[in-house]
């Protein structure tokens, strides 16, 4: 694991889109997996930068997101589909044929997962993945005790993850309960990680990530098994990454 400890979370997100668009003038058709939630903003805050000042171009580019909620309409505010287009896709010029999100509200979930892992296998796989943790550890939707062989599937999400999520929505009971994500085993087989952490409350999730034993209760922790990660972490967040690891 390649660890990155910077000051902020604006220093985190410059630092993932300098690696983000090393990868995309290096090959320009990159494949790259994509995820939602308040840490990757920033990052497409950034990229959406370079590509206004002419320094990249995403019509070659594909990209598959780690997950979508059950249930919500891509219309939906809180659904990643929205999200993404708010925070990335309408500001840029990569095609929406080529952007992919897993269906939340598909009638045969089982299927939708199944075509989505073949997407993913048919576009060569994916180049570079950005992840956010939870602050159980989750990556993705794979929440604590998730099989390392898991391949996209559908996800019933931990109470922790709900409670968290609750800032999106107006009630707790409004979130979604259940998700389409991407499996550990899909992750794993990305050819490069990039995983951002920022804040005190991610720093117990970090610091076992980093540290601690691998093990399905803290999935993150399979990334140590990883040969292309990079983790970029703010001051809070690596507070308590054991000083071994360093
Ligand atoms: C999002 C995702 C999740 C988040 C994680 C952290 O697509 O798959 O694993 O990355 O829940 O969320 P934030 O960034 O909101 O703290």
């Amino acid at each position: 694991m390649n660890i990155i400890i910077v000051k902020n979370y604006n220093d985190m997100s410059r630092k993932a889109a300098h690696l983000f668009v090393g990868q995309i003038l290096q090959k320009p058709d990159s494949v790259l997996g994509l995820a939602t939630g308040s840490t990757p903003v920033g990052l497409y805050t950034e990229l959406i930068k370079f590509y206004k000042e002419g320094m990249i171009d995403f019509n070659d580019v594909q990209a598959f997101n780690l997950d979508e909620y059950l249930e919500l309409k891509p219309s939906h505010e809180q659904s990643y589909a929205y999200f993404m287009q708010k925070n990335l896709f309408e500001h840029i010029n990569i095609r929406p044929e080529n952007y992919h999100i897993p269906s939340g509200t598909a009638n045969y979930q089982e299927k939708e997962c199944e075509r989505y892992e073949a997407l993913i296998a048919e576009a060569g796989g994916i180049d570079l993945q950005i992840l956010g943790i939870g602050r159980n550890g989750h990556i993705g939707f794979n929440e604590p005790d998730i099989k390392f062989e898991a391949i996209t599937h559908v996800v019933q999400l931990d109470e922790q993850t709900i409670n968290d999520n609750a800032r999106f929505f107006d009630n707790i009971d409004d979130v979604p309960k259940t998700a389409i994500s991407m499996g550990i085993k899909t992750i794993m087989q990305s050819r490069g990680i990039i995983l951002l952490a920022s804040g005190i409350e991610k720093a117990d999730a970090v610091a076992g990530m980093i540290g601690g034993k691998i093990t399905p209760e803290l999935p993150a922790s399979v990334l140590q098994l990883h040969p292309n990660v990079t983790i970029i972490v703010d001051e809070a967040a690596a507070s308590k990454i054991p000083s071994k690891n360093i």
